[in-house]
């Protein structure tokens, strides 16, 4: 199984163990990561799955589609390397990618 970094907006890091297929949102949400909160359950209209992702990885990423362009546009501190992690899929080739939490999301 790949391995998932998450590291909280107070550098805490958490690295966890990803089923392939899920959504980096619901591996957080699984291992209890705190600083992804989730609140729409992953239907991509909240924005409180919000994280920045490592450039290395960021550029690795499918492009997001118009509907988490949207969600992100509303989103606080939003970034170049913003994502909504329930609109990214765990993949094999996600192994080591490291997931940065916003402070607003603490
Ligand atoms: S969980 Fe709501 S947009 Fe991702």
């Amino acid at each position: 199984m790949p391995k998932i970094v998450f590291v909280e907006h107070n550098g805490s890091r958490h690295e966890v163990e990803a089923e392939v297929g899920l959504s980096i949102m619901q591996v957080a949400v699984n291992n209890l990561v705190p600083g992804v909160l989730a609140d729409c359950g992953g239907t991509c209209s909240c924005a409180t799955c919000h994280a920045y992702v490592d450039e290395v990885w960021f550029r690795r990423l499918p492009l997001p589609s118009e509907d988490e362009q949207m969600m992100l546009e509303g989103a606080l501190e939003q970034r170049s390397n913003s994502r909504l992690t329930c609109q990214v899929m765990t993949t094999g080739q996600l192994d080591g990618a490291v997931f940065h939490l916003p402070a607003s999301q603490c």
